[in-house]
Parts: structure tokens; C-alpha cells; sequence
């Protein structure tokens, strides 16, 4: 069937790499919220307010990538009280998916009853099942799901490609000074990239979790990931897992979750995962990385791992994921 996706983004300046940023963004949530890919779009149809003349949106959308359907924009009329320097598009996709419509910066303001934004933020120790949690609670909710480890993960890959030790907190520090890491959303899924590089399938190796952990106590680090996982989380209703998420990334988020289990069974659930991506590790030794990663990421100095007061607890050691997804999902439909 077809459907007619919305969406409007605005710019502060009328200036093209204004445009060309808002253009993208706005596609690129549109994409990963609808499933989009080249074949299912028909038409994507562009107009922006008489008061941008620096840059055609469909030319910015061009030049981001979203060139497989025909592409148009026009110039709306200069009506009397319409949000300054904005930017609508109007996405004809096939799909049997109902729309999922995304405003974004001050176009937000357009559509209160759908953009009311909120952000649930899941911690918890290694193993604990935040991520698969977030990941499928995201995508009931129909919104995105940011994996911060990914991030602090991207900056160890980083220091491995430098050549740097991960206790060599000047040399790290260097190293991610040059880096650029972000994300983007592919078919709803998070990859992350180093360097423009999509980085995705290095990230999930023992040496890197150890890694993570190890660059993760530097302020450094620290600030250059919290700042990403922030300005992602104020432009979109997210669900995002990590360690201070509740506590320092986001005390303000309207969701707070803490999720934990033995050091016993997180173990066993980690071989469970390394068996599926045929990584083969003793059990000692797994319970032993998982350890030694928990006392690090409780004990270091800046945002530890700790549970925020306000956050609800989970103890998911007899619960499958399905339950933890039920217990969670039961707070968020009271509260919403
Ligand atoms: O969630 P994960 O296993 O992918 O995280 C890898 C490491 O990154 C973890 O041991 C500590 C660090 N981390 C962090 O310090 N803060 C976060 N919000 C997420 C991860």
C-alpha cells in the first residue's frame, strides 16, 4: 500500500550547510523510524519556507544519498505567522506499515500531539541484557535505540588503529582527539562509525569490551561520548543502555531503568552470545573478564556504574528477556 510519510525540520541560519545538515538528519530518522530503503520509495517531495534561498533541500537530499526515487522541492508562499526558516517533506513510500511522521528542532512545535518527546534510559553491568531489552523495547515503542558501549567501544577499536595502550591515558587522549566517531541508523539498526568507516561488526570482541572498559575512566572520553549520546538523545525519543545514562547522561530522562543479575548468570549468557558469533572462551574466563569489568566501571572516578535513585530495578537473574521486556514496558505504558 502507499503511504505518505511527514516531516519538517527547521535552521537557525539560511545558510547551505545548515540546510544540508537538517536535510539528512531528518531523512535519516524518516529511514530508520519507516524501514525505508531505495526500493520502497516512490516520491520524496520537498517545501520550505520563502525565507531560505541558500540551498534546494532535495538538492542537500541528493548529496546525502537519498537519491533512488525522483526528488522535488518548491517554495512555500510567505503565509503570515508560519515557522521561520523551516523545511516540510511529504515521503510517498509502499509499505504495510502505518507512517511514522518525524519533526525535528523547532518543527517539533507543529505537531505536539505526535512528537511529544521522552527518553528511557536502561543501565546495568555487562551481561545484564540491557542492550536486547533496549533494542526490543525500542522498536515497540517505534523509536530508536542507542547502544553507548558501541561508542565507548568505536573509541578502543580507535586506540587499537592508533597503536596506543588503553592505560596510556595521554596517548588515548591523542588518539581520540583525531577521531571522529558517530552513529546512523540503517533499516532501524544502530551502526557506528570511526573515521566515516562503518565500524559495527569490530566492536563486539573480547579485547574491545576490555577496551571500552579501560578508555571509559578517562574524563576525556568520558565528556567527547557523553556529549554525543546527549545532543542524539535531545533530537529524538530514544531508548538508550549503557552505565550512567540514568545517573549523568540523562538525570532529567522520563524513564529510568537498572537492570541487573549475578555475575554468575551474565556469565553465561555472554558465552550463550559468543558461541553465536563463534567466539569460543573457558567460562573461568569469561566470569573473570566480567568481573574485573564490573569493578572498573563501579570504581572509576568519573560516572561510575550505579544505579540512579530514581531509576526502577530489575533483577532479571530468573527472567527471560521477554519478562524483563514485560516488566519494563508495564512502567512506561502507566507512566505515559
Ligand atoms: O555495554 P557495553 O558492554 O557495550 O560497554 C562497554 C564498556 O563501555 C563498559 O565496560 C563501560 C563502558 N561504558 C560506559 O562507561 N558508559 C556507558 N554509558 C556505556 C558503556
Amino acid at each position: 500500500m502507499l503511504i505518505a510519510i511527514r516531516g519538517a525540520t527547521t535552521v537557525d541560519n539560511d545558510v547551505s550547510q545548515e540546510i544540508k545538515v537538517a536535510v539528512k538528519n531528518l531523512l535519516d530518522e524518516i529511514w530508520a523510524k519507516n524501514s525505508l530503503h531505495g526500493k520502497n520509495v516512490t516520491a520524496i517531495i520537498f517545501s520550505n519556507t520563502c525565507d531560505l534561498h541558500s540551498y534546494y533541500p532535495a538538492k542537500a537530499a541528493r548529496e546525502a544519498g537519498y537519491f533512488s526515487a525522483p526528488l522535488f522541492s518548491a517554495a512555500e508562499p510567505d503565509i503570515y505567522g508560519a515557522l521561520p526558516k523551516c523545511i516540510r517533506v511529504m515521503i510517498l513510500a509502499e509499505s504495510s506499515e502505518k507512517p511514522v511522521h518525524v519533526y525535528q528542532g523547532k518543527a517539533v512545535s507543529l505537531r505536539k500531539d505526535i512528537t511529544a518527546k521522552f527518553n528511557v534510559a536502561i543501565d546495568g553491568p555487562a551481561g545484564s541484557g540491557k542492550s536486547t531489552v533496549a533494542s526490543l523495547l525500542a522498536e515497540k515503542l517505534k523509536v530508536l535505540h542507542l547502544d553507548t558501549g558501541a561508542t565507548y567501544r568505536a573509541c578502543a577499536l580507535a586506540c587499537v588503529r592508533a597503536g596506543v595502550d588503553f592505560k596510556d591515558e595521554k596517548g588515548v587522549k591523542e588518539a581520540l582527539s583525531r577521531a571522529c566517531i558517530s552513529i546512523s541508523y540503517l533499516g532501524g539498526a544502530q551502526h557506528t562509525y570511526l573515521d566515516g568507516e562503518d565500524v559495527t561488526a569490530f566492536l563486539r570482541t573480547p579485547e574491545i569490551s576490555m577496551g571500552a572498559s579501560d578508555v571509559s575512566v578517562y574524563q576525556y572520553v568520558r565528556n567527547k561520548m557523553v556529549d554525543l549520546q546527549r545532543a542524539f538523545a535531545e533530537k529524538n525519543s530514544c531508548v538508550l543502555d549503557g552505565r550512567d545514562i540514568g545517573t549523568n547522561v540523562l538525570p532529567a530522562a522520563e524513564f529510568k531503568f537498572f537492570l541487573t543479575a549475578s555475575p554468575k548468570v551474565r556469565a553465561e549468557r555472554r558465552m550463550k552470545e559468543n558461541a553465536l558469533k563463534g567466539i569460543e572462551q573457558p567460562f573461568d574466563e569469561v566470569l573473570k573478564e566480567i568481573q574485573e569489568r564490573d569493578f572498573q566501571d563501579k570504581n572509576r572516578k568519573f560516572a561510575p556504574l550505579k544505579q540512579a535513585e530514581d531509576a526502577i530495578l530489575v533483577d532479571t537473574d530468573n527472567l527471560t528477556v521477554e519478562e524483563v521486556l514485560a516488566v519494563v514496558e508495564k512502567y512506561i505504558q502507566v507512566k505515559i
